[in-house]
């Protein structure tokens, strides 16, 4: 079983794997012990940068007794010597139990689970998707307003390169949430994304203005501007800096609102909102070391 894409997944496996998570949370806070995959080893290929999935896959690997290697900039590898994403798949498929890439090329982690034999999980290929915080952030927006069906989410970004945004927006719609995408023009959620949401039924609002849709929003998901995605760095300068989310911008929101980010932000959050009782971003984090447990017990075989 690979993890590429978000559409890999029925709403009742993720609803399995949120049950799944839910279980891991006293291990995944150390207050448990848990040998679960005790002499599994994970390859962790990490082709960009990368702090809280990389770091949270390990984590989640090492609290359930396995081990983790790899390489977290290909600089130190063969890959800067010129060997291909094939080879160095085929390569590390030997040496490990699942393989977890991240890569800047959308379409790699799908290349690479065409190569291994075994399963392959994308920590994000490029501007492509990101499944696994999509479940995370299902997991943390689960928590705090229990159903989905109905609940109004603002994403709030670069819907364009931001490939969380890509994954979240398809399962959101799966689950029933009203989708509002709050983007500079430029930016809005690419056409095959707003396609596929409009095909399972729904009709996501699209504006560029937050003013407009804040005070509705039961979730604000905030996104940074990919810069490192931008064909022309003159095209990144003219959206840089155009969104900001602080106290000012807070004042009429719902008093249950929750703020939400992929992290890391660059900006787009004061950190005045930190401390207030919208900011989810920090437990978000958290929340990826439960949901990659859950995940790479299933993928290994070890939960059903
Ligand atoms: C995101 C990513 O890499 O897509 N980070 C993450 O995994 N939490 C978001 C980003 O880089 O802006």
């Amino acid at each position: 079983m690979d993890i590429v894409s978000i559409r890999d997944f029925s709403r009742e496996q993720i609803e399995h794997v949120l049950k799944l998570a839910d279980k891991m949370v006293p291990v995944a806070k150390g207050e448990e012990r848990s040998v679960l995959l005790e002499g599994h080893v994970l390859g962790s290929l990490f082709y960009e940068p990368s702090t809280r999935t990389r770091l949270s896959f390990e984590c989640a690997m090492t609290r359930l007794g396995g081990r983790t290697l790899g390489f977290d900039e290909p600089k130190g590898s063969s890959v800067a010597k010129g060997e291909t994403l094939a080879d160095t798949i085929r390569m590390v498929d030997s040496y490990c139990d699942v393989i977890v890439l991240r890569h800047p090329q959308e379409g790699a982690a799908r290349l690479a689970a065409h190569f291994a034999n075994k399963p392959v999980i994308n920590a994000g290929d490029g501007a492509g998707q990101h499944p696994t915080q999509t479940i995370l952030d299902l997991f943390t927006i689960r928590k705090e307003k229990k159903n989905l069906e109905g609940i109004n989410v603002v994403v709030l970004g670069d819907l364009k390169y931001g490939r969380t945004v890509h994954s979240l927006a398809e399962a959101l719609a799966m689950f029933g949430a009203q989708l509002t995408f709050v983007a500079p023009p430029s930016l809005q959620i690419p056409k095959e994304h707003l396609k596929q949401i409009e095909t399972m039924g729904h009709k996501p609002k699209i504006s560029s203005s937050l003013e407009d849709s804040i005070k509705e929003a039961d979730v604000l998901y905030v996104t940074r501007i990919q810069k490192e995605r931008f064909p022309d760095p003159a095209e990144y300068q003219k959206v840089a800096g155009t969104f900001r989310i602080d106290l000012n911008a807070l004042k009429d929101v719902k008093r249950d609102m929750i703020i939400m980010h992929p992290l890391p932000r660059v900006g787009e959050i004061a950190p005045e909102v930190d401390a207030t009782e919208h900011a989810r971003y920090f437990e978000q984090a958290f929340n990826g070391v439960p949901v990659r447990m859950a995940l790479l017990g299933l993928v290994l075989g070890a939960s059903k």
